[in-house]
C-alpha cells in the first residue's frame, strides 16, 4: 500500500461504512457485479472503501489501482486486495492527490461506485479522470443521485447541514450523470434503481448505474 500523506479521518463514517459494507444486500452485490462485468486490462477504482468491489472484478482485468484516503478503510481495502481474484494495488490517498501525481500508461477503464457524492468537486475530478482513460476506454458508475419532490428537498437540507459532516463528505443532491457528460464522456447506457425501501426517510433515494465511453479519436 502506498502512503501519500493525503488521507482523510472520519471515524464515525469509517465505522458505519465498515458495518454497512459487511452487511450488503444481495441486490447491491448484484449491481456491483453488473457494474464491473466485461471490464478488461488496467482499471482505476476511485474511493475503494473496504474493497467490496474487488471480489467482483472479472478475470479479464489485469490490474486494479484502487485509491482510498480514509485511514480506517484503506487497510481494509489492502486486506481485501490480498484476497482479490485479480491484482490490486491500494493507493492510500485522495483521488485529487492521485490525479496530481499520476504518471504512466492510460487506464482502460475507471470505476466509480458511491464516491462521486463525496469528492469536493466532482466536475473537476471527472475531467481529470477523463484525461487518464485511453480513447475508447470506459467509465463504469454506480452512484446515488439527486431526486425531485419532497425527498429532493430533504436531500438539499441534508447536504447543507449534517449529512456531509457525518457521512465522510457525502452529498445526496448531485446530478452526477450531468457531470459525467460535462467531462466529455458519452453515456451509452444508464438506468435508475431504487437504493433503499421508499418508506425509509433517508436522503439517499436512487442509484444510477451505467457505462460511459471516452470517444475514440
Ligand atoms: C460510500 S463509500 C463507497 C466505497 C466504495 N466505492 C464502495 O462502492 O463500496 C465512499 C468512499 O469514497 C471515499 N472518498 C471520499 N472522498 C474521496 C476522495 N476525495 N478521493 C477518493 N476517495 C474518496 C471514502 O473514503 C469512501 O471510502
Amino acid at each position: 500500500m502506498t502512503d501519500t500523506g493525503a488521507t482523510t479521518d472520519n471515524p464515525f463514517f469509517a465505522r458505519l461504512w465498515t458495518f454497512l459494507s459487511n452487511h450488503e444486500t444481495k441486490e447491491i452485490q448484484r449491481l456491483r457485479t453488473e457494474n464491473l462485468a466485461g471490464l478488461s486490462g488496467r482499471v482505476l477504482e476511485v474511493g475503494a472503501g473496504t474493497g467490496t468491489n474487488f471480489a467482483h472484478y472479472p478475470a479479464t482485468v489485469t490490474e486494479v489501482v484502487a485509491v482510498e484516503p480514509e485511514v480506517r478503510l484503506a487497510p481494509q481495502a489492502q486486506a481485501a486486495a490480498q484476497k482479490a481474484p485479480v491484482p490490486v494495488t491500494v493507493y492510500a490517498g485522495t483521488v485529487e492527490k492521485y490525479l496530481s501525481d499520476a504518471v504512466g500508461e492510460p487506464f482502460d477503464a475507471v470505476v466509480c461506485s458511491l464516491v462521486l457524492c463525496s469528492v469536493d468537486d466532482p466536475d473537476s475530478v471527472l475531467q481529470q479522470l477523463f484525461s487518464l482513460v485511453r480513447p475508447g476506454g470506459e467509465l463504469r458508475f454506480l452512484e446515488h443521485v439527486a431526486t425531485g419532490g419532497i425527498r429532493g428537498r430533504l436531500q438539499k437540507i441534508a447536504d447543507a447541514t449534517v449529512w456531509p459532516r457525518l457521512m465522510g463528505n457525502c452529498h445526496t443532491h448531485r446530478d452526477t450523470e450531468a457531470s459525467i457528460v460535462g467531462a466529455g464522456f458519452a453515456v451509452n447506457d444508464a438506468r435508475l434503481e431504487p437504493a433503499l425501501p421508499a418508506w425509509l426517510p433517508t436522503p439517499v433515494a436512487e442509484y444510477t448505474i451505467g457505462r460511459a465511453t471516452k470517444p475514440a479519436v
